[in-house]
């Protein structure tokens, strides 16, 4: 049993095969957490220890009636920390009552455990057979407001998962309005960590920062309305000789794709408290009577192996348990996109073209990309108008869709569905549909607004318009595109008093639509996309089978891109397309062949107009496309190994290993080449034990290449090598 209470002593144990995660209820009904860290058995002298270390400052009482001796909350570690009483820290928790008063003391009610893991409700959120994990619901109840707060915990224990969620429920007469409401808050007794989180930009996503937790508060938001560029809504607290390999390390990652925010703050004591939800700031959800609200989920992972071992829980765990439908777990097709190659400037004759010699080629795929409907060739007009654009495709999307289909690939097609032009048709009808607020001028991002997906009717319209597209029967593949930031966050029909709601129910409508494609289309395969990786986040992942990892296809900045992007997200999940130099972005122009090894590292494609390559070039794509079919398995599915780290200097390496460990892919990558150095040997990881593997028809033995390592040699600059090991 993975997670136990142990009733004398009022204990709960959430245990996963590596971890340990405990807390307990006070006999002031108050829960106090104890322990997150590797596994312990034997709990004998737990609850004494906390004694110890807040009992000797006791100052106040949480709760004079219920407390037989005095407790200070100020100094405990806390379970679920409230906003009003002596906790003077982050709150996880802070609402406005009928009253005004902001004072929030929950009491532990009841609890139960049960197999498997419940949804939750409206959003996306890992899911779990009966075998596979347990969950414990903790009821806390406060009887002044007739709040009540469910605490959701799931241990994944093979995967040493523990997911969270909490749903508030207005038992009460009056409306609350829920100011901040965490879906996980942790205590450590410690400061001794290191913080490591990805930010980044447009064309620059997912660097990896590391830095020392400092007194005070480290806190990470978006208010974007996505999870955004900016920062990916996942932080991890490291010790501070943690590695790739070695050492202790929390991965928090959040299911949502909206405003987040995450934090740890450091109090006088040293203490640390590490939080994660959703965004606080600009949120106010006014729970009435009778209703409830839940938050997304949080994932913790803990690795005692260094940060390898947490990406990896996080990939299977994403993999196996987020992802869902016909393409969860099969490897994806080799696909050409259009945009790179044409831009706006096409038409079923060029298309055709692409569709004919991808085929010769042996790609799988064409995505027409943006330019297909209503009138648009350039970037000003027709979002919204989901129907062909007849100047440039006059047989429509349905023949075209139909033509590629008989050539022998498949077909996909670009979308951006939460989007609307001012120069449409959708916008002239329902000028009121997008997010905005009445006499203010609205802010233009790349010449568009954004629909108000807290509307039922414009989730409704989404819906239609691109089934209406995908019923054409032909379409296998939607990219589902998001091109610009949230402004003047206002909906013309919530009253004034839940204008705050909008930025959460947005997502809640899109999850809905997502839903709905997803289910309605269960063939199609989804790319999701927001300007590259601006909403690559474990929320999307519930509905996505792949994302455009950066509108960045720079062969040189991808291996940082998709280095950083690895720490959390799979990369099965991770569009990476051989595109054309002098590279569109960069102007850098990188060798034909490292092109393709970066991009062999994800979900591989391409991106250039491949009816006008040379004839050598023609030679190498069939030979990438031959390679990659060979190896996409394992890169696809296997266990992901970063080896050499390009955030450490200018050789990048990381390893692939097939589920079996029969097969490995060992990608190196050199940046600028260093003469007169002599460190070009790498350790790999993860190989079958006591085992010899075959590589360029020389044998070495699992324990040579695990602990003398494998000499990878010098390289050019921009360069890169794949070594295949395979077992005999
Ligand atoms: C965004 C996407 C690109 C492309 C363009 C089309 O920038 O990230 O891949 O689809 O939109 O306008």
């Amino acid at each position: 049993m993975s997670i136990e209470y142990i009733a004398d002593r009022n204990l709960f144990h959430i245990k996963t095969l590596n971890s340990s995660y405990i807390f307990r209820v006070r006999k002031e009904y108050v829960l106090e957490h104890l322990y997150y860290g590797k596994r312990i058995d034997a709990l004998r002298g737990i609850e004494h220890l906390s004694d110890e270390n807040y009992f000797g400052a006791t100052l106040h009482a949480i709760d004079a009636e219920l407390a037989e001796e005095k407790l200070s909350t100020g100094r405990m570690c806390v379970e679920y920390p409230f906003y009003g009483s002596v906790d003077m820290r982050q709150p996880a928790f802070h609402a406005v009552y009928n009253d005004g008063s902001r004072v929030t003391k929950m009491f532990y009610v009841a609890h139960k455990i049960f197999p498997g893991k419940p949804t939750l409700d409206g959003l996306p959120a890992t899911y779990a057979s009966e075998d596979e994990a347990q969950t414990l619901e903790i009821t806390m109840f406060d009887s002044m407001t007739g709040l009540k707060l469910v605490y959701r915990y799931t241990a994944f224990e093979a995967l040493d998962v523990v997911t969270r969620s909490v749903t508030a429920v207005n038992t009460g007469k009056f409306g609350i309005n829920i100011k901040k409401i965490m879906s996980c808050s942790v205590d450590f007794d410690s400061s001794d960590y290191d913080f490591i989180h990805l930010h980044g930009e447009a064309w620059r996503e997912c660097e990896i920062e590391r830095k020392p937790l400092v007194s005070g508060e480290i806190r990470i938001n978006s208010a974007r309305g996505a999870s955004s560029h900016l920062h990916s809504p996942f932080f991890a607290l490291a010790q501070k000789n943690t590695t790739e390999d070695n050492g202790e390390v929390y991965g928090f990652s959040l299911v949502y794709s909206g405003n987040f925010e995450l934090g740890a703050e450091v109090d006088s004591l040293k203490n640390t408290r590490a939080y994660m939800g959703i965004n606080s700031f600009d949120f106010n959800w006014l729970l009435d009577s009778g209703e409830s609200f839940t938050t997304p989920e949080a994932v913790m992972v803990y690795s005692k192996s260094g940060l390898g071992a947490m990406s990896r829980s996080f990939h299977n765990l994403y993999r196996n348990n987020l992802a869902r439908g016909k393409y969860k777990n099969s490897i994806r097709p080799i696909l050409i996109n259009n945009w790179e190659a044409t831009y706006f400037d096409f038409n079923e004759e060029k298309i055709l073209d692409l569709a004919s010699k991808a085929k010769e080629l042996g790609i799988e795929l064409l995505v027409l990309d943006d330019g297909w409907f209503g009138k648009r060739n350039d970037d000003k007009t027709s979002l919204g108008d989901w129907y062909t654009n007849s100047n440039k495709l006059p047989d429509g999307i349905d023949s075209l869709a139909k033509k590629v289909t008989d050539i022998g690939i498949k077909f996909g097609l670009w979308f951006e569905p939460e989007m609307v032009s001012p120069d449409s048709d959708l916008y002239r009808k329902h000028p009121d549909w997008c997010l905005h607020i009445d006499g203010r001028a609205k802010s233009m991002g790349r010449n568009q607004l954004i629909l108000d997906l807290s509307r039922q009717e414009v989730c409704d319209y989404i819906v239609s318009a691109v089934s209406d597209v995908l019923k054409c029967g032909n379409i296998s593949y939607i990219k589902w595109d998001m091109n610009r930031n949230f402004t003047e966050i206002g909906s013309a029909v919530l009253a004034p008093e839940r204008q705050s709601e909008v930025a959460h129910r947005y997502m809640l409508g899109l999850y809905g639509i997502l839903e709905r494609i997803k289910t309605g289309f269960p063939d199609v395969l989804m790319e999701g996309c927001a300007s590259g990786g601006g909403r690559f986040d474990a929320g999307m992942m519930h509905y996505f089978d792949q994302f455009w990892t950066s509108d960045n296809s720079d062969a040189t900045d991808r291996v940082k891109i998709q280095y950083g992007t690895s720490l959390v997200m799979p990369n099965l999940f991770m569009g990476a397309h051989v595109s054309a130099v002098p590279n569109h972005q960069t102007g850098r122009t990188v060798p034909f062949e490292t092109r393709g090894l970066v991009a062999m590292c994800g979900q591989f494609g391409y991106e250039l107009d491949i009816t006008k390559t040379s004839e050598i070039e023609v030679e190498e794509i069939k030979k990438q496309i031959q390679l990659y079919k060979k190896i996409r398995t394992i890169v696809q599915l296997g266990d992901l190994h970063r080896i050499k780290s390009p955030f450490d200097g200018e050789n990048t390496v990381v390893e692939f290993v097939s589920k079996d460990k029969k097969s490995v892919c060992l990608f190196c990558f050199t940046r600028m080449c260093q003469v007169q150095y002599n460190s070009d040997k790498v350790k790999l990881e993860g190989l079958m034990p006591n085992s010899v593997y075959k590589c360029e028809d020389e044998e070495y033995s699992t324990d040579f290449l695990e602990n003398f390592g494998f000499d990878i040699q010098k390289f050019n600059d921009h360069s890169g090598k794949l070594f295949l090991f395979e077992l005999i």
